[in-house]
């Protein structure tokens, strides 16, 4: 109930900020037409099209699947929700830009895949920072992470809340990788992002941005020797029938920020803004639900299913990863802020 009612307080701000300011909308005229769970008749008849990249079984996914069930319930069916996962409609490339021209109403982009727009999403790569989703959750609902969604205003672009994924963790083709030492000469694909390329040639490896939905055939093919992500991920990409070594580090995060476009939102009146933000934090709580759940059940089935050799590093080598990465995390710490960097740790219980 503390988490929710938190979940529900912190999905306020952007919305206060954007002049909703009486959360119950003007619902009442009683002029006919079909009412939703609200008894509103001023619903705004519309079909919303929400878009990621990530398969089915994850909780990107699910959660937009929460998003659609309560907007059309609410609605009395007057608005459309449409899902497009695994890239189907827009992919890594083209989905932050067709957000702005309000091709798509929603998209959830990892935050690695924002670094161009604002330095602060480097936050989620930097190695070893947050020890879980709860840290990473209340970083971004306090202050500080309000603060750097609301700098995407100035895009056109609205941050209505962070959705977890969780720790990634390191495949590869090549060897098991139990040391820093391990990784030189190999080759990574990352998620993108000048801090991920110093991840990896801060532990004498290269790497090289490729699209998630080209990634399957990148492994496959050799163009890379490995790459690193959640397994919830992993899983459900199937990344795991082209890897033959999966060592958990947890040294960075996949974390989403679920987003909107100001063209979209201000067309909206307060009845439907109030219908599309219960289902705003319907999916928030779905997605920060399942995350920690998701990884759990996909570590199972990737070890059932044998592929590939999985190692666990003990405290000590983690340690060591976290020691050869500190030069990278210093060096961060200054781009994105010693505050920032300071609050994001106080997280951490
Ligand atoms: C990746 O590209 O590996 C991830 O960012 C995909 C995602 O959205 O979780």
């Amino acid at each position: 109930m503390g988490r929710n009612r938190k979940i529900v307080s912190i999905l306020l701000a952007p919305i206060l900020s954007l002049g909703l300011v009486a959360c119950g909308g003007q619902t009442t005229s009683n002029s006919g037409g079909s009412t939703g769970a609200t008894g509103a008749t001023d619903v705004q008849p519309m079909t919303i099209k929400i878009s990621h990249v990530v398969a089915e079984n994850t909780p990107k996914h699910k959660g937009a699947l929460a998003m659609k069930s309560t907007i059309e319930k609410e609605s009395g069916g007057k608005i459309k929700v449409q899902v497009y996962p695994n890239s189907q409609l827009f992919g890594d490339k083209d989905e932050y830009q067709n957000l702005v021209a309000n091709n798509v109403q929603f998209i959830i982009p990892d935050m690695a895949k924002l670094v161009g727009v604002d330095p602060a999403f480097n936050i989620e790569s930097m190695p070893f920072l947050f020890n879980n989703d709860a840290a990473s959750e209340a970083f971004w609902d306090g202050p500080k992470g309000q603060e750097i969604f609301k700098r995407l205003e100035k895009n056109g672009v609205i941050g209505l809340a962070m959705w977890p994924n969780g720790p990634k963790q390191i495949t590869n083709n090549v060897r098991p990788i139990k040391t820093p030492e391990d990784m030189k000469g190999l080759k990574f694909r990352t998620q993108g992002g000048q801090l991920l390329e110093k991840v990896y040639s801060g532990l004498g490896a290269s790497s090289v941005s490729i699209p998630y939905n080209e990634l399957y055939l990148a492994l496959q093919q050799g163009t890379v020797d490995g790459e690193e992500n959640t397994l919830s991920n992993i899983e459900s990409m199937k990344f795991d029938e082209v890897q033959r070594y999966l060592t958990m580090v947890g040294h960075t995060r996949v974390d989403y920020v679920l987003m909107t476009n100001t063209k979209f939102w201000n067309s909206l009146n307060d009845t439907t803004k109030k219908i599309v933000m219960d289902g705003v934090k319907a999916g928030t709580e779905v997605a920060r639900k399942e995350a920690d759940t998701l990884n759990t059940t996909a570590f199972d089935k990737i070890k059932q299913r044998g592929h590939t050799q999985i190692y666990q590093l003990s405290a000590d080598e983690r340690q060591k990863f976290q020691q050869a990465l500190k030069p990278v995390f210093d060096e961060y710490t200054k781009i994105i802020g010693e505050d920032v960097i300071k609050d994001a740790l106080s997280r951490n219980q």
